[in-house]
């Protein structure tokens, strides 16, 4: 009697049919993916439905039955869209949340939607089609940013700041030039994004759950229908194969590593010690105590996020490391680290993009810092040895007792008189106090890639050319 229910049970799990015992319910909440992996939905859907569509040319299920698969289908899609969905713990993964509610609407018709095919192969199908929507959207949101840091700096192509190293005043640059080095590393992102997605875009289905199929199957009928450029190789690799995420997760990993460079700068900019930015007040908030303060928090955010960035890609390579082949049910603890990962990468890119669209830099006291650290020594100290024929180290020396001198004097080097000048180095002529002006000495960084207006604005306009065309 006791056994005869528990057969009952058991036999209303897709695949229960060799099973005594039900499920223990912790194990089975433990086991089920279907809290996280229901995004995939779409994916589902839309992979079933041409997997179908194969069966059907293929002479494997009739034309009947695939009609009534897709129009299933289509309402399922349309029932789990507008919220109308039972998702079911004990239905384990979207797969067989969906796969059931189609027996439920179109009885053993539905039934046939699973031949030749197996959930190792359809999730992995089901995750690249995914990934490669959100890696399309993230590289459109990255050259977006771009867009917006190519016109900050063709504004201010000449607008001067100190430009840092170990940040110490090192020599002056100029605003727009600062921009568009983030510009550079940006563009690197956006082709190891798109180099990603060629890995990626092989098609699984007809793996089937490891070994491949006996059905007659047509792989590349289902993987040019689904926008992949061929099918995998090999059935193994391609159920087992989730280098993709992980790449896909290390390349986000650069990019919040560039975007948390560029918001620690934006607080530091915005700090009232530097006072160099004012950033747009709608990525700011108000503390709840101190009624003066603006604080940057989209900016820390984005500096914070890197964390959880590394420890998705970090938790997924620990997962995969020393899996044998094949299919795993380890596999399953990659969705919530790949979904995170995109997530949170997309809100860091379209936050920064707004701020840098609102932020408003501070021209004079960019230049005052910039006089205070005494940034066009290296011009003075270049001239001498050019022009007075002194040794590079005996310039140097010079050039250090020349600041000490405005240390004492209080004053920029700029507003040094020839007079005091000539007290360390006799045979300095009125040419000298030019080399002292940074706007000076920004105009004559005129190397290739060098930082001055000229060269900047030419540098917007190419980058311009070569990341924002089409
Ligand atoms: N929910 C599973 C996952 O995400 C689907 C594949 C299950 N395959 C299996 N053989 N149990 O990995």
């Amino acid at each position: 009697m006791k056994k005869n229910s528990s057969e009952k049970q058991n036999n209303s799990k897709i695949w229960g049919g060799r099973f005594l015992t039900s499920p223990n319910e912790l194990m089975e909440e433990f086991n089920s993916s279907i809290q996280f992996d229901k995004r995939l939905y779409n994916q589902d859907i839309e992979g079933s439905i041409v997997h179908a569509e194969m069966l059907c040319k293929q002479k494997i299920i009739s034309e009947t039955d695939f009609k009534l698969i897709k129009s299933g289908l289509k309402k399922i899609k349309t029932e789990i869209y507008n919220n109308n969905f039972n998702f079911s713990i004990k239905l384990e993964d979207i797969h067989m949340n969906i796969e059931n509610r189609l027996v439920d609407l179109i009885g053993d018709a539905g039934k046939k939607l699973h031949t030749a095919r197996s959930r190792n192969d359809q999730v992995a199908t089901d995750i690249k089609l995914w990934l490669r929507n959100r890696i399309d959207q993230i590289e459109l949101d990255l050259k977006l940013l771009q867009k917006t840091l190519i016109e900050k700096s063709e504004l201010y192509y000449d607008m001067l700041m100190p430009g840092y190293t170990h940040l110490q005043v090192a020599q002056p640059v100029t605003f727009g030039h600062h921009l568009l080095a983030y510009v550079e590393m940006i563009g690197r992102d956006r082709s190891r994004l798109i180099d990603c997605r060629k890995r990626l875009n092989e098609s699984p289905l007809g793996s089937a759950a490891l070994a491949g199929t006996s059905y007659p199957i047509d792989r590349d009928f289902v993987s040019h229908k689904l926008g992949f450029d061929k099918p995998t190789k090999n059935s193994m690799d391609a159920v087992s194969d989730r280098d993709f995420a992980v790449e896909f997760m290390s390349v986000s990993s650069l990019i919040a590593i560039h975007l948390s460079r560029l918001a620690e700068e934006l607080v530091i900019w915005s700090s009232d010690r530097f006072n160099f930015v004012k950033l747009p007040e709608s990525y700011t908030t108000g503390s709840s105590i101190m009624p003066q303060k603006r604080n940057p928090d989209a900016a820390e955010l984005i500096r914070a996020k890197p964390g959880r960035i590394f420890g998705n890609l970090l938790s997924l390579m620990t997962v995969l490391k020393s899996l044998p082949m094949t299919y795993g049910k380890d596999m399953q603890e990659d969705k919530e680290p790949i979904f995170d990962t995109a997530d949170t990468i997309e809100m860091c890119i379209m936050n920064m993009e707004g701020m840098i669209k609102g932020l408003e830099p501070i021209s004079n006291n960019m230049i005052d810092a910039l006089q205070k650290g005494f940034p066009t020594a290296t011009d003075l100290a270049d001239y001498l040895v050019i022009n007075l024929e002194i040794p590079f180290r005996d310039a140097h020396h010079l050039t250090g007792k020349i600041i000490l001198l405005a240390e004492e004097e209080n004053c920029t080097l700029e507003s040094l008189s020839l007079k005091d000048i000539q007290k360390i180095i006799p045979a300095a002529d009125y040419k000298i106090l030019e080399i002292l002006k940074i706007q000076n000495s920004v105009s004559s960084r005129n190397s290739y890639g060098g930082t001055a207006p000229k060269n900047v604005l030419k540098a917007a306009k190419e980058a311009k050319q070569r990341f924002l065309k089409d």
